[in-house]
C-alpha cells in the first residue's frame, strides 16, 4: 500500500509553510539537477539576487526563475492542482514521488508514469480488487484506474474507448499496455448470463499472445532490453453486459532490417536466441549464419518463414 498511498506525515507542517513564505523560495536553473531551490534576497529590475541552499549568492535573470509551490503541494497526486504549473515544479513533483516509489501521477486527464526499473508490488489481484468500480480521485493514481474508468465509460455511454500509451523508448509503454489487458481480463471475465462458456480461456489466450508477439517483434536495443520493434493496435471487444468476447491485435511497421543488421551491442529479435538456446550444444556455438547453412536454409528464408506468422492475432470466445 505504501507504494501507492502517500504517508500521512509527509504533509508539511505549518512551520514549513511559514518558512517557505518567509524565504521567498523559487526554482533557478541548475546544470546538474535541471532546477534547484533558491531564496530571493533582492530584486534589481530584470536581475534577481538569490541564495542557493549551500549559502552561495548568485544573480539570475528574472526570466530564468520559476515560482515554487507551497510545501503543502509536495507529492500531489494530480499536478493540475498545483498553484504554479511550471516545468521546475512538475519535474520536482515527479522526482519526489519517484523517490517514494510512487510511479503514477495525474496531470489533468493524463497519467504520467515514471519507469521504476524494478518490480513493485502494485499489480496483484488484491490491488485490482481495490480499483474495481472506483472513481479516479477515490484511489491513488494507477494505470488500473485509467483502465477501470475507460471500462465504466464504455458501459455507461455505450461508446468505444481508447487508451494511448506514448513516450520514448524504454519509458514503459509495453509494460503498462500489458497491465491494461491484465486488468480488463480480470474485470470483464465474470459473466452472469451464460454458464456454458469457460471463463478464463479467452483471457489466457489474450495474455499468452504477448510472449509470442514479443519473441518475433522485440529485441534488445541500447535503450531497452525488450524494445518493441513494431507498433500495435489492440482491440478488445465486449458484449452489451461488459463481458470480454474477443480481441485482435494489428501490428505495424515492423523493423524487418533488424534480422540481418544490428548496431553494436544490440541484438536481433528474441526468437533467434530462443532457437539457438533450443539447439544442440555443437550447433549452439556456431553463428546464426552457420546454423542457417546447417539447416540448409538461407537467412532470408528463415526470416520470410518467421514473419508469415507475424501479422494479425485474433481470438474469440
Ligand atoms: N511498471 C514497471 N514496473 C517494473 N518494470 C518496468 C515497468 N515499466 C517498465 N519496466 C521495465 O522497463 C523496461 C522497458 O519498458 P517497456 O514497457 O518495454 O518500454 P517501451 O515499450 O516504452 O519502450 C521493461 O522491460 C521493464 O524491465
Ligand atoms: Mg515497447
Amino acid at each position: 500500500i505504501k507504494f501507492l498511498f502517500l504517508e500521512n506525515d509527509f504533509r508539511n507542517s505549518g512551520v514549513a509553510q511559514a518558512d517557505w513564505a518567509a524565504k521567498k523560495m523559487v526554482w533557478i536553473p541548475s546544470e546538474r539537477e535541471g532546477f534547484e531551490p533558491a531564496s530571493i534576497k533582492e530584486e534589481k529590475g530584470e536581475q534577481v539576487l538569490v541564495e542557493r541552499s549551500n549559502g552561495q549568492k548568485v544573480t539570475v535573470s528574472k526570466d530564468d526563475i520559476q515560482k515554487m509551490n507551497p510545501p503543502k503541494f509536495s507529492k500531489v497526486e494530480d499536478m493540475a492542482a498545483l498553484t504554479f504549473l511550471n516545468e521546475a515544479s512538475v519535474l520536482q513533483n515527479l522526482r519526489e514521488r519517484y523517490f517514494s516509489s510512487l510511479i503514477y501521477t495525474y496531470s489533468g486527464l493524463f497519467c504520467v508514469v515514471v519507469n521504476p526499473y524494478k518490480m513493485l508490488p502494485i499489480y496483484s489481484e488484491k490491488i485490482i480488487e481495490m480499483y474495481k468500480g472506483k472513481k479516479r480521485h477515490e484511489v491513488p493514481p494507477h494505470i488500473y484506474s485509467i483502465t477501470d474508468n475507460a471500462y465504466r465509460n464504455m458501459l455507461q455511454d455505450r461508446e468505444d474507448q481508447s487508451i494511448l500509451c506514448t513516450g520514448e523508448s524504454g519509458a514503459g509503454k509495453t509494460e503498462n499496455t500489458k497491465k491494461v489487458i491484465q486488468y480488463l481480463a480480470v474485470v470483464a471475465s465474470s459473466h452472469k448470463g451464460k454458464k456454458d462458456v469457460n471463463p478464463g480461456e479467452l483471457e489466457k489466450q489474450l495474455l499468452q499472445a504477448n510472449p509470442i508477439l514479443e519473441a518475433f517483434g522485440n529485441a534488445k536495443t541500447i535503450k531497452n532490453d525488450n524494445s518493441s520493434r513494431f507498433g500495435k493496435f489492440i482491440k478488445l471487444n465486449f458484449d452489451v453486459t461488459g463481458f470480454l468476447v474477443g480481441a485482435n491485435i494489428d501490428t505495424y511497421l515492423l523493423e524487418k532490417s533488424r534480422c540481418i543488421r544490428q548496431a553494436n551491442t544490440e541484438r536481433a529479435f528474441h526468437i533467434f536466441y530462443y532457437m539457438v538456446s533450443g539447439a544442440k550444444d555443437k550447433i549452439r556455438g556456431e553463428s546464426l549464419e552457420k546454423m542457417a547453412t546447417f539447416w540448409d536454409l538461407k537467412e532470408t528464408c528463415i526470416i520470410a518463414h518467421l514473419f508469415t506468422v507475424f501479422f494479425t492475432c485474433e481470438c474469440k470466445r
